[in-house]
């Protein structure tokens, strides 16, 4: 049974807030220590769900994983298994980035398909062809991927699609294979570059991270290495976002504004001014009135992020007029389009566009989260909504986001989380029998 969070709205957000470091840079880093036999060591892991959940899979093949804080030390000296457990690689996509990596070190490796998730079709093909690129044979039959190491070598292969996680795994599993591998059309995400940076340190060559091409002169014996993860960009442009919708003034704390020009852009365009300082990035739009309609089209970096869709439509159900979001990487990403109605929002879905008529008062309700951003994107709505907003299946907020209501708690939001441990419910402030405030619980 997953925890529920309660909002009491409209409130307006005044204060600092400090940046996690970036889930889906942790990822990745986490994977590239199967490249070693030695320790690699990463600061400033964010403690969310889906790195609590590779630890697992990390540690149920055999690697070394100690915590001591947001410093990790991982090391896969010996494995006892080239087999991801079904159940823990389904948890998350991610899982599917130790494909490669355990079968460049051990020759061979197995891991159930991912297929699709909550937010539309999400194939591997990709991941697949490059993989054979490589040298290895891959079997593909029924519910699991299968590799085996044939004869691995450096390959020129271009991606048919930008993909971050697909350009991750073949970067990772190339800068274990001695040759030269060159790799186009790939993303140029900040957590790529980031990862391109560990593999370096590691002892591979890459050149060309965070461009189109990257080239990697891959090494047998890489190395164990220590590094700092980026900031979250997007858990930052979330509560940019929100500082902008509650006409508040954030501190985002350790941000980095180069990784979010876009948003930046479009803030900025809602009269918001936004300053970088050595503390991090601050957003004021406490002199903001009326917010002015806006077009997003969500693309790979540096393009606007699908990350960051589903929080600016929250944005977008108080400017006057009609705002549109065009989703072109997941067209299915619309889970949030309901629930944002539910509240009160005006909004014409013929994907993958969205328009969105405001503005609209939003008033609270229950509420239930359905994805990872989705689930953001309701937080925010509960933030400038009238009276109660109840969000259920907060799981899937906890998959990326670092305690959030403590966060907004500090900054001015009234939010809490009522825990909900096997059927019953415990730590509900002032709640009733079977209702919150005058909702009932659904
Ligand atoms: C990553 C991020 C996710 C973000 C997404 C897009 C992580 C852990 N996750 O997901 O938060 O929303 O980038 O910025 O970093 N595609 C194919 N074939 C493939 C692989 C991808 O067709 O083999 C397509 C996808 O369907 C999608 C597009 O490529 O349309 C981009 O997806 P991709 O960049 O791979 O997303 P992820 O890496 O899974």
């Amino acid at each position: 049974m997953s925890d529920v969070l309660v909002l009491e709205g409209p409130s307006t957000l005044g204060g600092t807030i400090p940046i996690a470091g970036a889930k889906n840079a942790a990822l990745p880093c986490m994977v590239a220590a199967l490249l070693t036999p030695d320790p690699v060591e990463l600061e400033g892991v964010p403690p969310v769900q889906d790195v609590f959940t590779l630890r697992e899979l990390l540690m149920s093949l055999g690697v070394d994983v100690r915590v001591d804080g947001s410093r990790w030390t991982l090391q896969a000296e010996r494995l006892t298994s080239t087999t991801v457990p079904p159940d823990l690689a389904r948890r998350m996509r991610a899982s599917f980035l130790t494909l490669g990596p355990l079968g460049v070190r051990f020759g061979s490796a197995e891991v159930v398909y991912p297929g699709g998730c909550a937010i539309g079709e999400r194939p591997v093909d990709l991941h697949l062809a490059g993989l054979e690129a490589l040298g290895f044979t891959v079997d593909s039959g029924g519910a699991r991927v299968r590799i085996q190491a044939r004869r691995l070598r450096g390959a020129v292969f271009e991606f048919a699609k930008v993909t971050v996680t697909g350009t991750e795994h073949l970067m990772m599993t190339a800068a274990a294979i001695s040759g030269t591998t060159v790799l186009r059309n790939c993303a140029r995400e900040p957590e790529v570059v980031q990862l391109a940076e560990f593999l370096r340190q590691m002892g591979a060559d890459i050149e060309g991270a965070g461009t189109a091409q990257i080239v990697v002169r891959g090494s047998s014996s890489l190395r164990g290495t220590a590094i700092r993860i980026i900031p979250d960009r997007i858990e930052a442009g979330t509560y940019a976002v929100a500082a902008v919708l509650t006409r508040g003034r954030v501190v985002l704390r350790g941000a980095r504004a180069e990784h979010l020009t876009t948003l930046m852009e479009c803030l900025a365009g809602q009269g918001a001014t936004v300053q970088t300082t050595t503390e991090g990035i601050v957003v004021d739009a406490r002199a903001v009135t009326d917010f002015r309609p806006l077009r997003v089209v969500t693309e790979p970096y540096p393009g606007f992020p699908t990350d960051l869709q589903a929080q600016m439509m929250t944005l977008m159900t108080q400017a006057p007029g009609v705002s549109e979001v065009v989703e072109t990487i997941f067209p299915d990403r619309f889970n949030h389009v309901a629930e944002l109605r539910r509240m009160g929002a005006h909004i014409e879905l013929a994907k993958p566009v969205a328009r969105v008529y405001g503005p609209t008062p939003l008033r609270g309700t229950v509420v239930a989260a359905s994805d990872l951003r989705a689930s953001a994107c309701l937080v925010l709505a509960g933030l400038i909504a009238r009276g109660t907003t109840v969000i259920t299946n907060v799981h899937h907020l906890d998959r990326g986001y670092v305690r959030v209501e403590e966060k907004l708690r500090r900054v001015g939001a009234t939010i809490c989380r009522i825990e909900r441990v096997s059927g019953s419910r415990s730590r509900v402030p002032g709640e009733g029998e079977g209702t919150i405030g005058n909702l009932p619980l659904g």
